[in-house]
């Protein structure tokens, strides 16, 4: 990265590192990022802080946070042109929550929908990161002087914070922080359970079925295809009312390359046990590559700690440069 000429614009993408990585995040997200790590200087971080907002077995935790990194640098993110590290290794992130905690009004966080969805969801954990969880991801984003967030619908409302935040600052002493603009990203289709096909596919459905994770073996993948809700017709066709064979449809023609008019002129009149077995292979056959690389990787766990050591070493070397600035700024004094 440090190669790269400046001029690139930051983006700054973050993922919790709980469910799994689903088809629908590679399809929707991460195949974009891949596309844009020549354009941009990328930063992707592991969100494990932000995980910790409901509560973790410690095991299974360290697992999943390592195997998401794996997964990450497996779909192609390339630690020679992006930074790829783990939040919880970089402590400028707490450091800035805490300061930007002080120019953040409670009235602000109680009223995120996610916030409000949380605390529903966990009664007996309503804990401070809960409620602090969009400053901390505020401070991630501000650290790196970020210009572009790659967000989903749910995290609109967070990047919005963000920005008030640093334009609040940047009011109250002087332009310290690059304010974030969201990136919408050109095509990236949206994907659906394959249980329920008119909610998003989501990485911590509890219905395992529901979602396919991009290392899942074959069988597991085909299993799930075949049991996918679809109507009670038999044309494979791509319409409003059938949003099961329509999610199915989207998923083909994203893992062939395929137009979606070519692939029901094939399968129109077959039947949906030939189409879900096709579309089943498909997944399957695109995937297998990403699959074998992580398993490889994951028996390299010494390569996949120096990858993150040296993420880590990157980040800080920003993050670093912004929090000097902003403790010089808001008037703590500086050990010399
Ligand atoms: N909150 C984001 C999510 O759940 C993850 C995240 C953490 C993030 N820090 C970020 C996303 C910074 C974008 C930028 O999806």
């Amino acid at each position: 990265m440090e190669n790269q000429p400046i001029n690139k614009p930051i983006i700054y993408s973050g993922i919790q590192p709980t469910g799994i990585i689903t088809i629908g995040n590679y399809i929707g997200a991460i195949s974009n990022w891949l596309k844009l790590q020549d354009d941009y200087n990328s930063i992707y971080g592991i969100a494990d802080l932000h995980a910790l907002t409901v509560r973790q077995n410690p095991a299974e935790f360290r697992a999943r946070a390592m195997s998401f990194f794996a997964q990450y640098l497996a779909c192609g993110l390339d630690p020679a042109k992006s930074i790829i590290y783990f939040q919880s290794h970089v402590k400028e992130h707490t450091e800035l929550a805490w300061i930007l905690n002080c120019y953040t009004y409670i009235g602000e966080m109680t009223r995120m929908t996610q916030f409000k969805d949380k605390s529903a969801k966990h009664q007996d954990n309503i804990n401070m990161g809960l409620l602090d969880y969009p400053v901390l991801m505020a401070a991630d984003i501000l650290l790196y002087q970020t210009a572009l967030v790659p967000v989903g619908a749910d995290q609109k409302q967070h990047l919005e914070i963000a920005r008030d935040i640093a334009n609040r600052f940047n009011n109250i002493y002087s332009p310290t922080f690059v304010v974030p603009e969201g990136y919408i990203a050109k095509q990236g289709a949206k994907i659906y359970s394959l249980q329920d096909p008119t909610s998003k596919m989501s990485k911590s459905d509890p219905d395992a079925n529901a979602a396919v994770s991009i290392i899942e073996d074959a069988d597991s993948i085909m299993r799930k295809f075949k049991r996918a809700v679809t109507d009670c017709e038999t044309v494979v066709e791509y319409r409003e009312d059938k949003p099961g064979v329509s999610n199915l449809l989207t998923i083909f023609s994203e893992m062939t390359g395929r137009t979606i008019e070519d692939i029901v002129n094939e399968y129109h009149d077959k039947g949906y046990a030939t189409f879900k077995q096709a579309v089943g292979e498909s997944v399957v056959e695109r995937f297998r590559p990403i699959r074998e690389e992580y398993n490889r990787l994951m028996n390299d766990k010494g390569y996949l700690m120096s990858v993150a050591k040296e993420g880590a070493e990157k980040a800080q070397r920003i993050a670093y440069k912004t929090i000097a600035k902003v403790k010089r700024k808001i008037g703590l004094t500086e050990l010399k």
